[in-house]
């Protein structure tokens, strides 16, 4: 992204952004709620145009590429997805609907999407699952799931807006794990996260960028920029960054 803004409601909700991620370079997106976080990865999915500046992504610039097109080739896990899939949809068939980045399927699956499709609920230990409408499941059943539909057409960027989400303690531990095994797997997407919780930053995220009320206030390498001071600075009170193992977390002291 090249000084890119964005404004809505006369808001300027993202504010001269430049962003460079590099194939292979696995990326965490901080900051606080209604920092512009959701924002700037729809408008990395070709979601949303730029009010100013330029986006390129996977060498396609915006404006000389068919959008549609190029949303088939990124991945997308998050509740902006998530809200719009109804509660009837068959797991199967909404794993399957990744290929042709569309919410229902508007083409003919062939019998290998399905296989396919069957392939990836089992490597994400949700095959247990796909007799049961989406709408009953639980909320880590539908990452799986969604996580499975994003993988199908093997993106080359995988965007992941809060995944872990209302996961439990071990649910979440073995989403994280999935994820970072996609991380070293052969020839795996470049992923950008979001999160608000550090220990969610597993060991292949090498890079942070973070957001205050829509400009970039820091970014660069995850050890640079996850301390303690850049941390208070993003969120405004004493925040007390730990890591250990690899892993980070966070100690908030909040007076009131
Ligand atoms: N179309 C729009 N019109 C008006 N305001 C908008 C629009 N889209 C987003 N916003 C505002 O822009 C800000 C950034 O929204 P965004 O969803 O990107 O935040 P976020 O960092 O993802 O927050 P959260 O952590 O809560 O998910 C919010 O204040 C939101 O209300
Ligand atoms: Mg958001």
């Amino acid at each position: 992204m090249e000084d890119v803004s964005f404004v809505r409601s006369r808001r300027m909700i993202l504010d001269q952004i430049n962003w460079n991620v590099s194939a292979g370079d696995h990326w965490v997106v901080l900051g606080a709620n209604g920092s512009g976080k959701t924002t700037l990865l729809q408008m990395l999915a070709g979601y949303l145009w730029p009010t100013r500046g330029r986006v390129t992504v996977l060498g396609e610039r915006f404006g000389q590429v068919d959008l549609r097109l190029l949303r088939k080739r990124i991945g997308w896990v998050g509740s902006f997805l998530e809200a719009q899939i109804p509660s009837t949809q068959r797991p199967l068939d909404l794993i399957v609907s990744g290929k042709f980045a569309s919410i229902g399927i508007f083409e003919v699956p062939e019998e290998q999407d399905y296989r396919q499709a069957c392939d990836l609920a089992a490597q994400l230990r949700c095959d247990h699952v796909l007799d049961s409408p989406y709408g009953v499941l639980s909320q880590g059943e539908k990452q799986r799931l969604l996580i499975a539909r994003a993988l199908i057409h093997r993106p080359r960027l995988l965007i992941l807006d809060e995944p872990c989400a209302g996961l439990d303690l071990v649910s979440r531990e073995l989403l994280l794990h999935t994820i970072e095994d996609l991380a070293h797997s052969e020839d795996p997407p470049t992923m950008v996260l979001v999160t608000h919780h550090l220990e969610e930053i597993m060991p292949a995220f090498g890079r942070v960028f973070m957001l205050k009320n829509g400009r970039c206030l820091a970014q660069g390498r995850k050890e640079e920029v996850l301390k303690s001071g850049m941390m208070e600075e993003a969120f405004g009170i004493p925040v007390h960054v730990v890591e250990e193992g690899g892993r980070y977390w966070s100690r908030v002291a909040l007076t009131r």
